[in-house]
């Protein structure tokens, strides 16, 4: 049998004296599209960190591509692509797109970091992917938000990863934008990759997921969306659920546990 993808048993953190994720169990057999759904602090940007190896669990065990991600951090950064909830890094200094992206394949090399024409190579292979060749030499901070994203999945995607981590990658996204990441997505799934992303609605990629996790600090549902988008599974998570027919399609909104 192959070594799976993702998996996660018993694993509980706590941050700041509160438990923020407890006893969380689930694995990700072989490449697939994982969406994570749950109210404002249930726990979902943390349990990307605990797949990164940025949040070390008090107890359980966590597998990524059959390593620790606490242990290999190294060997394991390769493999992975991250794009953080909001980017926090603030560009003082003028970048350029090409240079945003080449920072995801430099910052993934061991010492000494030398830069070589493949990385280029790699840089404006990724911006094609996401249709942003265009924009290398523009300045990032000039870009409009959705063209921004598009350039930080580039970042994530230029070293070529196993698995993509994306933390509400579509929140205020233009539709042209959405569609874009779609197809994008499409062709990483065909591809082989695993996506893991986090969303407050599910319904943009409802058509790409191929598992549910329902998450708020324990592990709620996880599964087929079929099986795991019930009113009865998601009420005493999201009482303010709504459910909607769109196109002959059922829809859940979400909407938040403040809400
Ligand atoms: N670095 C931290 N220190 C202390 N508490 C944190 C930290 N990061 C997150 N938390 C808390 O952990 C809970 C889960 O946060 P988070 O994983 O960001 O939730 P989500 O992404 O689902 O909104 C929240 O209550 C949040 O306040
Ligand atoms: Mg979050």
């Amino acid at each position: 049998m192959s070594t799976p993808v993702i998996s996660v048993e018993n694993a509980s953190v706590r941050l700041d004296g509160h438990m923020v994720l407890e006893d969380v169990s689930f694995q990700v057999e072989s490449p697939a599209f994982i969406t994570v759904v749950g109210p404002n602090g249930a726990g979902k940007t943390t349990l990307l960190k605990v797949l990164l190896g940025m949040v070390k669990p008090f107890k359980g065990s966590v597998k990524v591509l059959g390593l620790n991600p606490f242990t290999d951090y190294g060997r394991l950064r390769g493999l992975v692509g991250y794009v953080p909830q909001k980017d926090r890094v603030s560009y003082e200094t003028p970048l350029r797109v090409s240079e945003i992206v080449l920072m995801g394949i430099v910052l993934r090399k061991s010492f000494p970091r030398v830069v070589s024409k493949d990385d280029f190579e790699s840089v404006r292979r990724a911006l094609a992917y996401l249709g942003m060749e265009e924009h290398w030499g523009s300045f990032f901070n000039e870009l409009s938000g959705g063209q921004q994203r598009r350039v930080l999945i580039a970042r994530a995607l230029a070293s070529d990863p196993l698995l993509l981590l994306l933390d509400e990658v579509f929140a205020g996204l233009d539709s042209e934008s959405q569609e874009y990441l779609i197809n994008v997505f499409k062709k990483l799934k065909e591809r082989g990759r695993t996506i893991v992303i986090v969303e407050h609605e599910v319904d943009p990629i409802m058509e790409l997921t191929d598992r549910i996790l329902v998450l708020n600090r324990v592990v709620c549902a996880y599964g087929d969306p079929s099986l795991v988008l019930s009113e009865e599974k998601l009420k005493p998570i999201y009482p303010c659920l709504k459910t909607v027919e769109r196109e002959g399609r059922r829809i859940f909104i979400l909407g938040d546990k403040h809400a």
